[in-house]
């Protein structure tokens, strides 16, 4: 990833925050998911009346993603519209696990600039299908 696509895949995510539904908590959050093909699909977070029924920004991209067709993931974007940019919550981290071993994750936030980590230093001991099923080289097939 060079800078600028990282700082392209930054604005995505801020751009998606605009569009955060988040009536409740007032906290926006946007992210963006660059797949191996080189789309980047968005996703921010929706709350609902009944909270336990909200969804993460980061979900709401791995399903647009999903849906369009693409499973492999070669970057991800956060954008919280707070002083400090959000680390993923752990459900996010092991969905963006099942379909990105590793990657680099942007944290932006209204500060400017961006923190870059990595999934696998983030969840650094996921569930995943291999725990399932041991034989299994990728879960990525069904
Ligand atoms: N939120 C996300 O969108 N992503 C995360 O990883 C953590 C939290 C959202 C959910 C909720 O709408 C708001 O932030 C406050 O928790």
């Amino acid at each position: 990833m060079t800078h600028a696509q990282a700082q392209d895949l930054v604005q995505a995510a801020r751009d998606a925050s605009e569009r955060a539904y988040a009536p409740y908590s007032r906290f926006r959050v946007g992210a963006a998911l660059l797949s191996e093909s080189g789309a980047v699909f968005a996703g921010c977070n929706v709350e609902n009346a009944s909270y336990g029924l909200s969804m993460c920004a980061e979900r709401v991209a791995v399903a647009c993603a999903l849906a369009a067709g693409e499973r492999r993931f070669q970057a991800l974007a956060i954008y919280a519209d707070a002083d400090e940019p959000a680390p993923p919550c752990g459900a996010c981290r092991q969905v963006l696990g099942e379909f990105a071993a590793d990657m680099p994750i942007y944290l932006a936030g209204r500060g400017g600039g961006w923190r870059e980590l990595r999934l696998a230093a983030l969840y650094p001991m996921p569930f995943g299908k291999t725990t399932l099923c041991p034989s299994e080289e990728s879960g990525l097939g069904a």
